[in-house]
């Protein structure tokens, strides 16, 4: 899959070893996060890989700054995205079959590097199951047009 990865100041150590584990795998990353320690402003980072997912540059996305929170909250306002914040691996698989979450993020400052993987892994392998799940994806989605 080819994955957009975006994060802030809190968490470049986090999204390099999460972008090594996932070409390790045989992904394809696509890095639009800092690779700064320096302060900056997550929505940036979040809106990057909100409107890649959301235009089909890349398959999905991974997002992580302190918490996972303020970065997923900035790709959830772009449209078409479903960008779900994860901190157990039963919510990362959960969050793909039941919502086709589009973006998985979590927080650097809240997970360790090895729930942090096992998370991404979850949610990759996960498969949308479709079904009563289609009508509730589509009415997060009529929101976005009020
Ligand atoms: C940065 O200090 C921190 O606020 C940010 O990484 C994130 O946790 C916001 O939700």
């Amino acid at each position: 899959m080819k994955i957009g990865i975006g994060n802030d100041h809190a968490a470049v150590e986090m999204k390099l070893a999460i972008k090594e584990y996932l070409e390790s795998l045989g992904h394809e990353v696509v890095n639009y996060g800092t690779d700064s320690n320096e302060s900056c402003n997550y929505p940036e980072y979040g809106a990057k890989v909100g409107r890649a997912v959301a235009d089909g540059d890349v398959d999905c996305g991974v997002l992580i700054c302190g918490t996972g929170v303020g970065i997923s909250i900035a790709a959830n306002k772009v449209k078409g995205v479903r960008a779900a914040v994860c901190s157990d691996v039963t919510t990362a698989h959960l969050v793909k079959e039941h919502n086709n979450a589009n973006i998985i993020a979590f927080g650097a400052r809240i997970v360790g590097i090895e729930l942090a993987k096992d998370i991404v892994k979850s949610y990759l392998d996960a498969e949308y199951q479709g079904g009563r799940h289609e009508q509730r994806i589509a009415m997060i989605h009529e929101i976005e047009n009020e």
